[in-house]
């Protein structure tokens, strides 16, 4: 597969700036957000990592608009944004498919929702089951398709939005590890074509880094981004060469020292 995407190229297309959140429960205060900071470059592909809890799906929601922050703005393109945007997509980690829908109906949900006609939409979402490699599931019901065969529809759902940015909460969190493995090789795929910008949430630093240009990591209470690491290894990538590669061995052991010195661990 053609390397359209080299990576970032510099330019912001997300700007997070002074992020703060506070979640009051009867039992407890928690600060989730604690002045986050985050620029994004067209083309990236950058993960947030770090422990249970320090409000990495927060951030995620806050970007997309699906969770009010108390303080701080968000820019796409250099345009303020206010309230569900409709150029990023998201990809969550619990599998949420309309079971009474079929895998194409599922696939074509954000399109219906952005007031796309049925002809359009149905083409469209083939094209992305197309990508994902489940045309031939376009007219089953998702209970027939494994999990990971559900989170697939769940990527082509949100690619079908044409999003400029991509945003992924622990995608193949609850898939076994050959499962997940392969998801990782395609969706590392599937951004190096269409050159998508991705901002991706997991606690699995070898997995961010064999996706990643660039890392942020997270420490709790209060939730901040401590620090940004850059993975500067080769693309394409090959999972088995990056667990193996000098520098990603290097990288691997700075980001669980940097983990270790906050207050959890990743799972
Ligand atoms: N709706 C809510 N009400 C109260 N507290 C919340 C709410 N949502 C999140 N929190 C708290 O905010 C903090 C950050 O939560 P968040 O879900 O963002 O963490 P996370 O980094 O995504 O964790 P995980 O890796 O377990 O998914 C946690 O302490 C959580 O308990
Ligand atoms: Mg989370």
């Amino acid at each position: 597969m053609d390397n359209v995407n080299s990576g970032r190229d510099g330019r912001p297309i997300l700007e997070v700036k002074g992020m703060c959140k506070t979640f009051f429960t009867k039992e407890r205060t928690v600060v989730a957000l604690d002045h986050v900071d985050l620029s994004v470059h067209t083309g990236e592909f950058i993960s947030l990592v770090g422990p249970s809890g320090c409000g990495k799906t927060t951030l995620l929601r806050i970007i997309d608009g699906l969770e009010q922050a108390d303080a701080g703005t968000r820019t796409l393109e250099g345009v303020p944004l206010s309230g569900i945007s409709q150029d990023m997509a998201y990809v969550f980690q619990d599998i949420n498919l309309l079971p009474w829908r079929s895998v194409l109906d599922n696939a074509a949900l954000g399109l219906e929702a952005r007031g796309m006609n049925k002809k359009d939409r149905s083409e469209r979402a083939m094209e992305v089951l197309e990508m994902v490699g489940l045309a031939s599931f376009a007219t089953s019901p998702p209970y027939t398709l494994s999990g990971g065969m559900q989170q697939r529809v769940g990527v082509a759902r949100a690619l079908a939005v044409r999003p400029k940015v991509l945003l992924m909460d622990e995608p193949f969190g609850q898939l076994d590890n050959f499962t997940r493995e392969a998801l990782q090789v395609e969706i590392a795929q599937l951004w190096a074509k269409l050159g998508m910008t991705i901002v991706f949430v997991t606690h699995d630093v070898d997995e961010a880094i064999f996706l990643s240009d660039r890392i942020a990591l997270f420490q709790p209470a209060p939730g901040r981004i401590t620090e940004i690491v850059e993975v500067d290894l080769p693309r394409p990538r090959d999972e088995y060469d990056v667990r193996a590669h000098p520098k990603a061995l290097e990288l691997r052991s700075h980001i669980m020292s940097h983990l270790r010195a906050g207050k959890g661990m990743p799972e």
